[in-house]
């Protein structure tokens, strides 16, 4: 089967499944689904930072479909999420997965004006949590206040392009300087010579000096855990759209080489690339977000690399597909084998991120997407 034939037909099945699963899940804030039943984040955990990506699923389904119950229930998860908006201690690096796919998607499709202002709010949180001496933004809240407010993590680089959005939207430049700024460090910080990254990276915020690095959801320290490859991976690619400064193309194509270097014959993605020999933790996450930056650094990139990249990606997404999805449109969630951390007891959940980037991985391919990040 040609591959915009393959990319078509998988689209099919996430729409037949997605409408069911909206209409079982409209007024609820889904994050891991157990037994085929998403749970539900409304109330006291309405700050997770995965609560945006129901709103990015619920978007793009309404982008390629025009169905209205995607668009009602994206529109009830924004509002609900005022309440992590206007609370200190929900607020963190993570504004960009909290608020692009759900308020930002918003004004895209409709310009509302309240949309907007919720991303620019975002947007002023997320430039204020900028170290200026180190020049990262941190990580994390208070909860440890005094080790953690030297803390970033190689995830927020996914999270800047909500400074580009506010910096293309306000005209002021300081929001690409912050982004920059954190972009630059995050490149002589966390990735190593090899393209493999730290996941944390602990400075110094009164000087700014590194101090050292941890394993955090990854293995051990040093290792290399496969959902951090994968921020970086899409991240500095998407700095590079943003900014079109060579040294994050730079950056992502050797991320992007470890990358390829290390994926199994089998196309299923470990939890860490250096976990011990004989583990089989997976996580279908890292799967499908590196997937979608493959994509679209393929389309960046000359030559050879064009086709090492987007082959990859297909790689990992057919795999998804035959070994991974769960395509009963009467049980909730799709990709299975997630993992939220190495050192976590489960490695076979079903997650809502993960769903979310797998679709946006098959919408790139079918031409249907609308561009979160
Ligand atoms: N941003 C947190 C994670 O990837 O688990």
């Amino acid at each position: 089967m040609q591959e915009k034939q393959w990319a078509e037909a998988i689209a099919e099945k996430i729409k037949a499944k997605e409408l069911k699963t909206a209409e079982r899940n409209l007024h609820k804030v889904p994050y891991c689904a157990f037994d085929g039943v998403y749970e539900d984040l409304t109330g006291e955990r309405i700050g997770w930072w995965t609560n945006g990506f129901w709103g990015g699923v619920m978007w793009q389904l309404y982008q390629a479909t025009g169905e209205q119950i995607f668009r009602d229930s994206a529109e009830e998860l924004e509002v609900k999420m005022d309440a992590a908006l206007m609370n200190s201690r929900c607020m963190d690096h993570d504004s960009g997965f909290r608020w692009l796919p759900t308020a930002v998607a918003n004004y895209k499709i409709s310009g509302s004006e309240e949309s907007f202002n919720r991303g620019r709010v975002a947007a002023d949180n997320l430039a204020g949590r900028f170290n200026i001496v180190g020049r990262f933004i941190r990580a994390w809240n208070e909860d440890d206040h005094q080790t953690r407010a030297g803390w970033a993590i190689i995830d927020c680089m996914m999270n800047l392009p909500l400074l580009y959005w506010a910096g293309d939207e306000t005209k002021d430049p300081r929001y690409y300087h912050i982004a920059k700024a954190h972009a630059d460090t995050a490149m002589k910080a966390f990735v190593r010579e090899d393209g493999s990254c730290n996941h944390i990276v602990c400075f110094d915020p009164e000087n700014g000096d590194v101090l050292e690095s941890l394993g955090g959801q990854g293995s051990h320290v040093g290792s290399s855990w496969t959902r951090g490859q994968s921020w970086a991976l899409y991240g500095f690619t998407l700095s590079y759209m943003h900014t079109k400064e060579q040294r994050y193309l730079d950056t992502a194509k050797k991320v992007a080489d470890y990358w390829v270097s290390c994926i199994p014959e089998s196309g299923l993605i470990p939890v860490d690339f250096r976990q011990a020999e004989g583990c089989d933790f997976e996580d279908s996450t890292a799967a499908a977000i590196a997937a979608c930056g493959l994509l679209e650094l393929a389309k960046l990139v000359n030559g050879d690399d064009q086709e090492k990249y987007h082959n990859a990606a297909i790689q990992m997404l057919k795999a998804m597909d035959e070994k991974r999805a769960d395509w009963d449109v009467e049980r909730d969630g799709i990709l299975s084998h997630c993992s939220a951390a190495f050192h976590d007891k489960n490695h076979d959940l079903y997650m809502m991120y993960a769903d979310y980037y797998f679709i946006e991985a098959i919408w790139k391919l079918t031409g249907k997407e609308l561009f979160i990040w």
